[in-house]
């Protein structure tokens, strides 16, 4: 099989499964017991801390552990805006129209809770409009979310640029802080995660997505920014999110995340390659075939493309006939077509967007996969046409 879903999830990295291994069998202690199994399973879960700490610049204190992208992106939004809207600081928040259902979903459901919340948009590659951005800024924004790399088209947002922005309009404006969450869910094994480099006060990471296991996530949240734990219980991650570790998912994660961010430049620039002579071959030999987004400033590994007169479900059935997986960027329910919100808010027509698929390739893809997916393309597309 030719795995090119990498951005769906990723396949377990040995070294992760290694790291895993003995939390899942003979050190099977809860690392609150005070005995030496439970001592050897709090220092595995402390050793993965400072690991995290030390790949993405942060203090050890600075990084929790919870189930995963999603609940870590909840966590940031839900648990910064209640302590912040608690304060009287204001109850005002700004993301982007284009996040992941994650953070949509919990930035919808403060609006639920009465927060006002404003989604800025998007240019025709993806990349957020700045202009809009520093306009949506007012005295009661307390919190913005913006997403590092998007999950659909790969463009990388200029987080480090929005954090300057949030600090100008504070001087200004003599306003009290704005904090900053990015979900850079995306971005591991392509993108340096250095927190203060982006100037992110919180950075969500999903460890299946970057060769670790599933059900485990990172939160990193900036000393001292005000926070409202949301899942309570035991005094674990200092009090921040209760709840017994998952000592080997945490462990795999760390060992992930190290390999994951060693080589990043060399593996962005070689993977990158494949990106685009994949692009180059399916736009020379299939007709009426179009890149969504990104051009500059996107991750090397993404590859949106819409078919005219596909439904992008059918090729991606045709695909893995053919032994390849990639995934497909429209959703079909109940017999109605849902193009991605992503590709709405980029405004592409929805002809395209209901034939739009996505590529993404991984650190092992090779050329001759690349090849093969190239070759075979072509007859696939002209088949469903054809229908
Ligand atoms: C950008 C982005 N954010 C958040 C998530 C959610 O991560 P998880 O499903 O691992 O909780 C994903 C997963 O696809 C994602 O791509």
């Amino acid at each position: 099989m030719i795995y090119l879903d990498h951005a769906a999830t990723t396949r377990l990295h040995p070294a992760a499964r290694d790291a895993m291994l003995p939390f899942l069998d003979g050190v099977f202690g809860n690392p609150s017991g005070l005995y030496a199994l439970g001592r050897e399973a709090q220092e595995a879960v402390d050793s993965a801390r400072t690991r995290v700490s030390t790949v993405i610049g942060a203090r050890p204190s600075e990084v929790l552990f919870t189930s995963g992208g999603t609940e870590s992106i909840n966590t940031a939004l839900l648990g910064i805006a209640y302590a912040l809207r608690r304060a009287g600081s204001g109850n005002h928040v700004i993301s982007t129209a284009i996040e992941h259902h994650a953070g949509l979903h919990a930035t919808q459901f403060l609006e639920e809770l009465g927060f006002d919340v404003t989604y800025v948009g998007c240019d025709t590659s993806g990349h957020l409009d700045l202009a809009e951005f520093e306009r949506a800024l007012r005295p009661e924004t307390v919190l913005a979310s913006v997403m590092l790399a998007n999950n659909e088209v790969g463009t990388v947002q200029p987080i480090a640029e929005i954090s300057r922005l949030l600090a100008e309009y504070r001087r200004a404006h003599r306003h009290h802080r704005i904090l900053l969450h990015t979900d850079a869910v995306q971005a591991p094994g392509w993108l340096s995660l250095d927190v203060d480099a982006l100037g992110a006060d919180a950075l969500s990471l999903s460890s299946h997505k970057f060769g670790g296991p599933k059900g485990s996530g990172i939160l990193f949240l900036r000393r001292a920014t005000p926070f409202r734990q949301l899942i309570h219980g035991g005094g674990q991650e200092s009090q921040k999110r209760a709840g017994t570790e998952n000592v080997a998912g945490i462990a795999g994660a760390a060992t992930a995340l190290e390999i994951a961010q060693s080589g990043v430049t060399s593996r962005s620039a070689r993977v990158g390659r494949l990106r685009e002579r994949l692009r180059d071959a399916i736009l020379a030999s299939v007709p009426g075939a179009t890149v969504n987004g990104c051009q500059q400033q996107c991750l090397p590994n993404n590859l949106n493309i819409s078919f005219d007169g596909i439904e992008s479900d059918l090729l991606v059935a045709a695909l893995d006939g053919a032994g390849i997986a990639a995934s497909s960027g429209s959703a079909c329910s109940n017999s109605m077509w849902e193009p991605s919100h992503v590709l709405m808010a980029m405004g592409v027509p929805i002809r395209r967007a209901v034939g739009s698929i996505r590529f993404s390739l991984g650190a092992a893809t090779t050329e001759a996969e690349i090849d093969t997916v190239a070759m075979l393309l072509p007859a696939l597309v002209e088949q469903i046409r054809g229908r």
